[in-house]
């Protein structure tokens, strides 16, 4: 192998690791998470729309004081949801996508920046070990739903 052989590689080394230093050094930014990839349907603030799509605001904050909630908020994002369901008396027969691609940090971020929206909204925290545990066992919609009723019946959401 030439010198300069070995300089590429050292180069192309040096230049694919980099970034990958760079990011995980950074914290997810749930904010700019929530705006790119969750206010299109549930809206910016988490009004989400009656009917089609549910409201987050004040609700993911009940879900993140609570351990059950939690493991439900890391279910519904790593497996996404389909209705029906009942919202504060009101019927979804809507369809969430998973979003399984994002990292435990991301999808951490981004449902403790959900949690902050509304007046219930808390600052209580959900975070990367919450959600690891949920991504080795991908779950139906069923089980899913299953979790879902768990906690309305136990009234930690209406
Ligand atoms: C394409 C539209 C769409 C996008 C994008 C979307 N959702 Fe949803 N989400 C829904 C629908 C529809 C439901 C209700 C599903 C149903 O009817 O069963 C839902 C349900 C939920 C629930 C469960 C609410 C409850 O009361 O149980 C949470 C939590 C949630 N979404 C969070 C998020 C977050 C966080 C993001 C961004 C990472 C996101 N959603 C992106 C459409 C969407």
């Amino acid at each position: 192998m030439t010198l300069r052989h070995r300089f590429g590689i050292m180069l192309v080394t040096l230049l694919g690791v980099g970034p990958l230093m760079v990011s995980s050094g950074m914290a997810a930014d749930g904010g700019a998470l929530y705006r790119g990839k969750c206010a299109m349907c549930h809206g910016p603030a988490g009004a989400g729309r009656p009917g089609t799509f549910p409201p987050l605001a004040g609700r993911v904050g009940l879900l993140v004081g609570n351990s059950d909630g939690k493991a439900y908020l890391a279910a519904v994002l790593l497996n996404g949801l389909h209705g029906p369901i009942t919202v504060e008396g009101q019927s979804y027969k809507g369809y969430m996508p998973s979003f399984r691609a994002l990292s435990d940090d991301d999808i951490a971020a981004v449902l403790a920046y959900a949690a902050s929206l509304g007046s219930g909204g808390t600052s209580a925290g959900i975070s990367a070990q919450d959600v690891a545990p949920m991504r080795g066992t991908p779950l139906d919609v069923t089980a899913v739903q299953a979790k879902r009723a768990a906690l309305q019946a136990s009234h930690v959401i209406p």
